[in-house]
């Protein structure tokens, strides 16, 4: 059986936001792999990536996500990229039944509009181009990692939520 829970999908999506209410729901702690590479380093995500650079922010991500992957009872919001190093999805798999979050690039750019620095790899001068590219290269990751999908793009995020906890109910195997 499994007692946690990760969000994977596309920056944007509201895994943080989606994450701390389902926690709640299922009476579950909730963990955010981002907060917890920022509080590992002592520098902001944007700062790591101008700073060290992808590669070192992905090997802190995989530090990080092994320790969560072990924990129990868990709900975890995962960074956008965390799908990238197959490594991390085996582990979160062994505890954690998988939900991607998805939502068109229509939405995405509209969502992402709102945090200007804190997203890097957002940080290009055609935002709208690159989350097209980023996400036509990582659909097949978030897909094949994902045990439930949910669709966000016309849901709030209290429907994406109730939506989750109809799927899970569905889904044998979360204790
Ligand atoms: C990333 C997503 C970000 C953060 C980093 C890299 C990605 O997390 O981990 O900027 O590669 O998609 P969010 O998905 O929470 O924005």
């Amino acid at each position: 059986m499994k007692s946690n829970v990760a969000l994977i999908g596309f920056m944007g999506m509201g895994k943080t936001v989606v994450g701390k209410a389902l926690a709640e729901r299922l009476r579950k702690g909730f963990a955010e792999l981002d907060a917890l590479i920022v509080q590992r380093v002592g520098k902001s995500i944007s700062e790591i990536f101008r700073q060290d650079g992808e590669i070192a922010f992905r090997e802190v991500e995989i530090e990080v996500t092994k320790e969560v992957a072990g924990r129990k009872n868990l709900v975890i919001a995962c960074g956008g990229g965390v799908v990238l190093n197959k490594i991390n999805i085996d582990r979160l798999r062994e505890n954690a039944v998988i939900v991607y979050l998805t939502a068109s690039p229509a939405v995405i750019l509209k969502r992402t509009l709102v945090d200007g620095e804190a997203r890097p790899l957002l940080n290009v001068s055609d935002r709208g181009k690159e989350i097209k590219e980023l996400l036509r290269f990582r659909k097949p990751f978030y897909e094949r990692a994902a045990d439930i999908t949910v669709n966000t793009s016309r849901l709030s995020v209290d429907e994406v939520v109730e939506r989750i906890l109809s799927e899970l109910n569905r889904y044998e195997g979360l204790h």
